[in-house]
């Protein structure tokens, strides 16, 4: 007999077993495996740093209902710029079609379907995502993560080893386990004897003031020769420079390392590498790790929505490659907007829902030509009151420092200048 429901036949009922997409039921292999591949599996396979494996459907089905909320809610997979300002090449977002996809199989009873309409496992990179380093730096020390507990931000400084100037064409960070490495950032800086002293190469440290750094005043900063190379983070991708463009390390130049580990119940050793691949030909563009931050600005116990921003003027003509905002436990929003010469504004990047657990870089799928002359805004919003469930002090006025529980706004960009640029300054102080 044909099931039947309210009387109906089958057929009037088809769309509540097709979903999104009309007639046959969507089934694991078929619909839901495709979009796991793309956008989940990254973090969600063993060794990496989601909880659970979402590789078959054996480990999939127990979390359909979980998936379905993971989605809906947008906590999964992890991204937060705002849909409608730029495009981005690392955009892991589902589609509104994944989404309904994702939510009615999982409403269906999330069947499993024909093994049969199962897409090609993907292979993941266990090696280099950036291929054969030419040269790759291991910290030289490991690191003891205990099983549990929380283990506060580790610095280790050494020497890059550079003999002379080498220009950079892909660099990449990795972990020996990414399951409990939440980021790990690596830059580069001149070598300095007094900070040496304070803090000797190849020793593990938790920040207590940068002497780079303590000028309160200062809200912005191309320090000439000290940047950020990469920020990892699981499952993200290791940026890709395109031809002719290079990073360049002086020699002499000391790394550092900045790591956050999060303990997942087994104590590990890890000692982090980074590898490096040198540009073949001179490139024809420099690429650099640059900030506009403010770091004199005091946010009142309670208010639960404190503005704190930042501008700067651009010095010369420079195309944004990447951004990533940069706030503490305390941070709700963060926005870059240009102001370009002729009066007309943009805004590069929105998060909205600003979360300091997950400290993403955005690469621009174009490079973004800023004019000299713009004026760069970066707009950040705190929340210092007891609503803010991440809140370590809503009693406690908030200024700048490194700690969490200070705060931050700091824009990250990664930007491509000419190699011989008419002034050696990027930022000048804005109107
Ligand atoms: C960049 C890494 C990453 C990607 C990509 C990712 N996840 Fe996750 N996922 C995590 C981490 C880490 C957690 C645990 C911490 C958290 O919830 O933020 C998590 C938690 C979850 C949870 C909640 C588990 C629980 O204990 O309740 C679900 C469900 C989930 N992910 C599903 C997905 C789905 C579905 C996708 C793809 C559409 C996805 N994730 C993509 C890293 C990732």
């Amino acid at each position: 007999m044909l099931p039947k429901c309210g009387g109906i036949l089958l057929a009037a009922c088809l769309p509540l077993y097709g979903g999104a997409t009309g007639s046959a039921p969507l089934t694991y292999y078929k619909d839901v495996a495709p979009i796991l591949q793309q956008r989940c599996q990254g973090c969600h396979r063993p060794g990496e740093i989601g909880p659970m494996p979402l590789l078959n459907y054996k480990q999939v089905r127990p979390w359909a209902k979980a998936i379905r909320s993971a989605v809906v809610l947008k906590k999964m997979p992890p991204w937060f710029a705002d849909p409608g300002y730029g495009t981005f090449s690392n955009d892991r977002s589902l589609s509104r079609a994944e989404i309904d996809t994702l939510v009615s199989w999982a409403d269906n009873g999330a069947p499993e379907g024909n093994p049969k309409d199962a897409p090609q496992p993907v292979s993941f990179v266990d090696g280099w995502a950036i291929g054969k380093p030419d040269l790759v730096l291991e910290v030289p020390t490991e690191y003891h993560i205990p099983a549990s507990g929380v283990v506060p931000y580790q610095y280790i400084l050494f020497p890059s080893g550079f003999t002379e100037d080498k220009w950079i064409e892909a660099v990449e960070m990795r972990p020996e386990n990414p399951s409990v490495v939440h980021h790990m950032i690596a830059s580069v800086r001149p070598h300095n004897p007094e900070y040496e002293k304070k803090h000797p190469h190849g020793q593990y440290f938790e920040r207590e003031g940068d002497p780079d750094s303590r000028d309160r005043s200062r809200t912005f900063g191309a320090a000439p020769d000290s940047e950020n190379l990469q920020v990892y983070v699981p499952g993200g991708v290791a940026p890709a420079l395109k031809p002719g463009q290079a990073r360049l390390i002086k020699a002499g130049s000391d790394i550092m390392f900045q790591l956050h580990f999060t303990p997942n119940g087994t104590p590990v050793t890890e000692r982090p590498r980074i590898g490096f691949r040198f540009a073949k030909q001179p490139p024809i563009e420099r690429v650099r790790g640059v900030s506009v931050f403010n770091e004199n600005f005091t946010i009142l116990p309670g208010d639960p929505n404190a503005l704190v921003q930042t501008k700067v003027r651009l010095m010369q003509d420079l195309k944004v490659t990447a951004l990533q905002p940069h706030m503490h436990l305390r941070g709700k929003d963060f926005e870059f907007r240009a102001t370009y010469p002729d009066g007309k504004s943009e805004t590069l990047l929105r998060v909205s829902h600003y979360d300091f657990h997950w400290q993403l870089t955005y690469f621009l799928a174009q490079p973004k030509l800023l004019p000299a002359g713009t004026i760069l805004e970066c707009i950040g919003h705190y929340d210092n009151s007891a609503n803010n469930p991440n809140n370590p002090d809503p009693s406690s006025a908030v200024h700048h420092g490194d700690q969490s529980w200070e705060e931050m706004l700091k824009g990250f960009m990664d930007i491509a200048i000419d190699l011989n640029p008419k002034t050696k300054e990027i930022f000048g102080t804005a109107p």
